[in-house]
């Protein structure tokens, strides 16, 4: 590789970098073939993982030794291929679940990011101009996508929402309408910590169709009503407006006018609390600055200040109350809707 050939440093490390799509795209492709959930706990022969995949075994034989490169398995004798920690991390049942993630960005995520160069000359959303419909409209039409978005965000919802849930103060009686809450783990882990507080999911049908059991279960089901809807046309009543990371998805216009829908079905002093990780205005800090990106080329758009938060808030005539709390890397920014 030409890198072999780079005295300079900074060229060596840049193009180094450049090649990070072989790390990905290597990954990606094992959970795609199902190798991870192919190997058992005994090592398990090439034939045997070709049946599985539906490989050929000779380029699988390839790829596979490419994969022993990354850690991912290890061969044994007999052409036989064994796990290793990352290549059992990559399993569907493994208890982080990353190939979920994985799987969550379909082949939409991998394009998405080819065509970064065009969205940052154009400021255009990749994924309208590249499948001609905004993201949702696509998972209308293929719930297959829909299913492993849904099921992928759960995965990363399980760790993160019982935090936020913790860190959201919420009073007997009230009512807690969360927009936009997937497949509504956050809302139960509301309504599991406060046995008084009653909840509603406003989501895409294609998301409800992932809906969490226990929301329709005992003890939860009572006190919980699902609403398949658009938040960027009206919103229901209710006490407390919940609206985790979703609003990165949206440019300001649409932000705004779901914030509104909030504050016109909410009685005065109602709070809506937008729970998104903050862009700071220091030093840019790379998670931060990759998501930004990744939402305009996904949906058009961005990640915010805190500041900025505060211009959506007041544009949709909401009082705007700062940032309230925090769960991990997210704050818990809130308004309130005004008292006359
Ligand atoms: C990035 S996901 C966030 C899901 C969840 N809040 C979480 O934190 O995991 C954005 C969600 O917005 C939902 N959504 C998109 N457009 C919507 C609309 N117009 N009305 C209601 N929900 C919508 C999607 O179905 C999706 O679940």
């Amino acid at each position: 590789m030409a890198m072999a050939v780079m005295r300079d440093e900074a060229a060596a490390a840049v193009f180094e970098l450049s090649t990070g799509v072989h790390g990905s795209a290597v990954v990606r492709a094992a959970v795609q073939l199902g190798l991870p959930d192919a190997v058992g706990d005994e090592p398990t022969t090439l034939a045997a993982l070709a049946s599985a995949s539906g490989a050929r075994p000779d380029t699988l034989r390839r790829f596979l030794s490419l994969l022993t490169t990354f850690g991912i398995f290890a061969e044994v004798a007999g052409n036989r291929y064994e796990h290793t920690p990352a290549s059992r991390a990559l399993r569907s049942d493994a208890p982080d679940g990353p190939a979920h993630v994985i799987r969550l960005g379909g082949d939409w995520n991998w394009i998405l990011w080819g065509l970064l160069a065009h969205s940052v000359r154009s400021g255009e959303c990749a994924f309208q101009a590249h499948y001609g419909m905004d993201i949702f409209s696509f998972f209308a039409q293929d719930q297959k996508a829909a299913e492993a978005f849904h099921r992928g965000l759960a995965i990363v919802a399980r760790r993160e929402d019982p935090l936020v849930a913790d860190a959201l103060s919420v009073k007997g009686g009230e009512c807690v309408v969360e927009l936009a809450g997937g497949s509504g783990s956050l809302l139960r882990a509301v309504l599991e910590r406060h046995p008084y507080v009653t909840g509603v999911l406003v989501e895409t049908e294609q998301a409800l169709a992932t809906l969490d059991p226990a929301l329709r279960q005992a003890p939860l089901a009572s006190r919980f009503r699902a609403l398949p809807g658009d938040c960027h046309v009206r919103a229901p009543g209710g006490d407390v407006y919940l609206i985790k990371q979703t609003l990165h998805m949206w440019d300001d216009e649409t932000c705004v006018r779901v914030l509104a829908n909030c504050r016109r079905a909410a009685p005065p002093g109602a709070r809506v609390v937008v729970v998104e990780q903050l862009l700071s205005d220091g030093p840019a800090e790379r998670r931060g600055r990759l998501m930004d990106l990744h939402m305009l080329l996904v949906a058009g758009g961005k990640e915010r200040t805190e500041q900025e938060f505060a211009e959506l808030f007041q544009r949709a005539g909401l009082v705007f109350a700062g940032v309230r709390g925090q769960a991990g890397d997210l704050r818990l920014i809130e308004g309130e809707t005004p008292e006359s």
